[in-house]
């Protein structure tokens, strides 16, 4: 049921039923007024009685008189010591009361209300009929009733304008949304909107700004991706040409050899886009666990660890006390497996990379820290964007790899911090996460410490 129809049912079934109540206590107490105004007539018409003077002249008017009149009016009584009942009406006998007040008494089947009053010498009695009275009272009551029921289709025809002006800015955006392009994500204007739909008109528009922000990275994504793919694919053009001008043998392995690096680079790339991108898409659904941060570190280095020897790079490791913390595995490795991987293929030969989990307090820090070129201050803000490569050195990449860290530390509450160390021989990349604290059943600590070394 829509919100107009509901506020226009409630409204309208109010106001009815206000209006019929209103109406019946107005009808009720208009005949209980009209009931005391007519007594009160009573009274003054017997007051104003004297002994019966004007008695014959009222007959006489009274047989003139048509139906309606004879029946409407007073029947005045007058009653003197020793002599028969005299009224204003012939052959009407009412018993005169015995004492001065209201009364009610049957005549000829019929109920008369009567005002009777006591004088030493004489009694005088005004009566008249209870139908009558009745008459005109609900006559009263109606009156006094009708302006409540002729102002309830008035009040009807005020609630519909009413409720279609308060729902008009709502009919106004639903209209404005259905004109809409059905690929345009700009906000939903939210002018007049009352206050309680624009909170959510304010989260459509801010869940509108982060799937154009989500589609905006994405369209960025793919132009970035194709076009850094572009460079080694034109290179692998270039080194097959050139294969295929080869003279000789050993001009001919020269050559491979180029081109063998050149589809090692592609495919390295074409390797970071697709974590990013699993990363990306995985964005919802990755499960977490509890993870020791040693055992991952270990598993990353032994997978760097043939590239370091070959190199001739010292890569070693302290773990000084177990440390769990919750996370996805996966991303773990991804993370680690990066930062590894700059420092392996940024420190010279003979280099040098240590690796240290430390836990202080509530937090346990992983730090990597090698004795190759750091990166120049000024590009340490950037080196988080994606595709960003500091110039000058021959290593070959693809700039993807912090952009990733960096997103996985997000996710994973961990704090990141990428500096030059502070002898300026280096680089070291800490990350800081919350430890995983193991509480027993008894609210205790279960602390083990334990010494290891890679
Ligand atoms: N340990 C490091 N020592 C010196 N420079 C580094 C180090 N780590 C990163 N950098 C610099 O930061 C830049 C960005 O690193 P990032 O890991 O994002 O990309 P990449 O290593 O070039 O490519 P990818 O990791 O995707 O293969 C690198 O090009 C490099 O110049
Ligand atoms: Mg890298």
């Amino acid at each position: 049921m829509s919100l107009k129809n509901q506020l226009t049912f409630w409204s309208v079934g109010l106001l009815t039923l206000i209006a019929l109540l209103a109406g019946s206590i107005s009808y009720l107490l208009g005949q209980k007024g009209a009931g005391l105004f007519l007594d009160h007539q009573l009274r003054l018409v017997a007051g104003s009685v004297d002994e019966g003077s004007q008695l014959p002249a009222m007959q006489k008017k009274y047989l003139a008189e048509d139906q309606q009149k004879k029946e409407y009016g007073f029947v005045i009584q007058v009653g003197m010591a020793n002599e028969p009942v005299r009224s204003s009406r012939p052959d009407f006998n009412l018993p005169l009361a015995s004492a001065s007040g209201y009364s009610e008494q049957f005549y000829h089947g019929e109920k008369w209300r009567a005002y009777t009053l006591v004088y030493p010498e004489r009694t005088v009695q005004v009566s008249q009929s209870d139908a009558v009275r009745r008459d005109i009272a609900s006559d009263a009551a109606l009156f006094a009733a009708l302006p409540i029921a002729g102002l309830l289709p008035l009040s009807w025809i005020l609630v519909l304008i009413g409720v279609g002006r308060i729902l008009k800015p709502l009919a106004d955006v639903t209209m404005a949304v259905t004109l809409r392009d059905a690929s345009s994500l700009a906000p939903i204007p939210g002018k007049n909107i009352p206050a309680e739909a624009a909170p959510l008109i304010t989260e459509i528009n801010s869940l509108l700004l982060r799937i154009q922000e989500s589609i905006e990275s994405r369209r960025n994504f793919v132009m970035d991706a194709a076009h850094e793919l572009r460079t080694p694919l034109t290179a692998l053009q270039l080194q097959i040409d050139n294969l295929a001008q080869s003279r000789s043998p050993e001009d001919m392995e020269v050559r491979i050899a180029e081109l063998r690096f050149g589809m090692q680079r592609a495919s390295h790339i074409v390797a970071q886009l697709l974590r990013m991108a699993r990363y990306e898409a995985s964005e919802h659904t990755s499960a977490r666990a509890r993870v020791d941060l040693g055992s991952v570190m270990k598993h990353c280095i032994s997978s760097i660890i043939p590239v370091a020897d070959k190199s001739g790079i010292d890569l070693g490791m302290v773990c000084d006390e177990e440390a769990e913390i919750l996370a996805n595995d996966d991303d773990l490795r991804i993370l680690f497996g990066n930062l590894l991987d700059n420092a392996v293929r940024y420190t010279q030969s003979g280099g040098r990379i240590d690796v240290a989990i430390e836990v202080k307090g509530q937090m346990v820090s992983v730090s990597i820290v090698d004795n190759g070129p750091g990166i120049p201050e000024e590009m340490l803000p950037r080196v988080f964007d994606r595709f960003f490569r500091v110039q000058g050195h021959q290593v070959e990449g693809s700039g993807i790899g912090l952009a990733l860290v960096q997103a996985i530390a997000k996710r994973e509450s961990a704090e990141l911090s990428l500096k030059n160390r502070e002898d300026g021989r280096g680089l070291q990349a800490t990350v800081t996460f919350k430890l995983f604290v193991n509480r027993d059943a008894d609210g205790t600590q279960n602390d083990r410490v334990t010494k290891a070394s890679f």
